[in-house]
């Protein structure tokens, strides 16, 4: 069983996507261990990216992730890092293939709607970054049922 942060980047609260977003990964099966709305600090977003520092668009990319309301999730299930990156398309929309979350919804390579951790490794750090207050997970009643 594995954890994922999932992030829908402001676009998608602006974009009313959340809820189309939420239930693609809710229908896969993965199970919801944590939850909420966040106005994310500069520095949280800082660290978040830390990785892109440098990068051309770094600072293009805090701007935006900063720039609104932010939904960060957990997910959790059977390689649910690799399923959600699945899920969700290469990073650029104009190239993710139709039937995933970019595909179909998104055209930019910067407003490209979500974040998903990209190992069970940067998950952990990144889940503690997002959710220092913890998560809410039990056993799903349905585990026997989605695996
Ligand atoms: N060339 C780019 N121009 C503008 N923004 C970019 C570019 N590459 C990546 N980004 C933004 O930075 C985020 C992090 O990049 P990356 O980790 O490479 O992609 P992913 O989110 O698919 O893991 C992307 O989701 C996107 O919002
Ligand atoms: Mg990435």
């Amino acid at each position: 069983m594995q954890q994922t942060l999932i992030l829908l980047k402001p676009d998608a609260v602006q974009r009313r996507l959340v809820g189309e977003i939420t239930g693609r990964f809710e229908r896969k099966g993965l199970r919801l261990a944590g939850l909420k709305l966040v106005q994310a600090p500069r520095a949280l977003a800082e660290q978040h990216y830390a990785v892109h520092k440098g990068k051309p668009f770094y600072d293009s990319l805090l701007a935006f992730l900063t720039s609104g309301p932010t939904v960060a999730m957990v997910w959790e299930g059977r390689e649910a890092v690799a399923v959600c990156r699945t899920l969700m398309g290469l990073t650029d929309g104009a190239k993710a293939p139709p039937g995933t979350i970019r595909g179909d919804l998104a055209l930019s390579v910067q407003n490209n709607l979500v974040h998903g951790s990209d190992s069970p490794e940067n998950a952990a750090l990144e889940v503690a970054l997002w959710f220092p207050e913890g998560l809410v997970s039990v056993a799903g009643v349905d585990a026997q049922w989605v695996g």
